[in-house]
């Protein structure tokens, strides 16, 4: 069998510890193969996000062992650690978190750019993984003059451009009305479809039957798959939850202010990098 594109074995994270602990997941494995989308649900605080961080190296485990790749993550040093993650793991978030002063090609290629591509390279590839996604027409807009599923697109775009196998979507169609959902979710599907592994966390039974198969969590462990799931409102997050959120598609900002492309630098002052302006909810 070949190396699956994500494991975790006996994963568990605690955050904090003594009286105030809080066991987000127990001792969970999970592995998802390359072509394969796996969608995790559950009530909220049951730590879907906590398994998406975990698997996309932003955060470590208490215990246990993540591998992207057929890497251990455990071993690695926190700049390898951003290697890895730049170069396989792509992220989606409910907010989409494009960088507002790009256009949606300059976001879509600055995972390469910052991995040292040429631009000839970066802007052919850009190119073709707009065009893939319906979004050709596009590439000269900045982020406020695309709808909220073409921004999301671009976002999935940027998520998977390059050699990035691995996608990880936390909510993507959260802010999205039905049918531009949809869309979003047939291109991740289509991504995953070509090759690409992928874990969509949602609280839409309707999505989630764009997965191959469904993880179930609660109270940090994967409980029967079967399991009638519970229609949730818009989840509340703990409030640390908006500083562990990474902007640019998994590229910290400690990542862009490293190897910044010269002719982004003026653009991607402090602060920029940190993602739009939150929506109003
Ligand atoms: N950085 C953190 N500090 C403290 N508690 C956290 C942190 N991240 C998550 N938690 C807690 O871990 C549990 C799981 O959270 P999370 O993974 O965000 O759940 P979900 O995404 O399913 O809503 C919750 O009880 C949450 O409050
Ligand atoms: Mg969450």
């Amino acid at each position: 069998m070949s190396t699956p594109a994500l494991r975790l074995v006996g994963v568990s994270r605690v955050h904090g510890t003594g009286e105030t602990a809080v066991h987000a997941l127990r001792e969970l494995s999970l592995d998802v193969s390359a072509g394969e989308l796996v969608a995790v649900m559950g009530p909220s605080g049951s730590g879907k996000s906590t398994l998406l961080n975990l698997a996309g190296a932003l955060d470590r485990p208490t215990s246990g062992e993540v591998e992207i790749g057929g890497i251990a993550l455990g071993g690695l040093t926190p700049e390898e650690l951003a290697r890895l993650r730049r170069r396989r793991v792509g992220l989606v978030f409910q907010d989409y978190n494009l960088i507002p002063s790009l256009t949606a090609a300059e976001n879509v290629g600055l995972p390469l750019e910052l991995e040292g591509h040429p631009a000839l390279v970066t802007r052919q590839e850009v190119r073709a993984t707009l065009k893939s996604l319906g979004l050709g027409g596009l590439a000269d807009r900045f982020p406020d003059q695309l709808s909220g599923g073409q921004q999301q697109r671009v976002a999935i775009a940027r998520a998977l451009i390059g050699e990035r196998r691995l996608v990880l979507a936390d909510e993507p169609t959260g802010a999205l009305d039905s049918v531009t959902s949809e869309e979003v979710l047939a291109v991740l599907r289509a991504r995953c479809d070509g090759g690409a592994a992928g874990l969509l966390v949602t609280h839409e039974p309707r999505h989630a039957a764009w997965a191959d198969r469904v993880v179930y969590l609660r109270d940090g462990v994967v409980v029967d798959g079967a399991s009638p799931v519970q229609r949730q409102g818009r989840s509340r997050e703990h409030p640390g939850a908006a500083a562990t959120r990474q902007p640019s598609g998994g590229l910290t900002t400690g990542d862009l202010g490293a190897g910044a492309p010269a002719h982004l630098v003026g653009r991607l002052a402090p602060g920029a990098a940190d993602g739009p302006p939150r929506r109003p909810t």
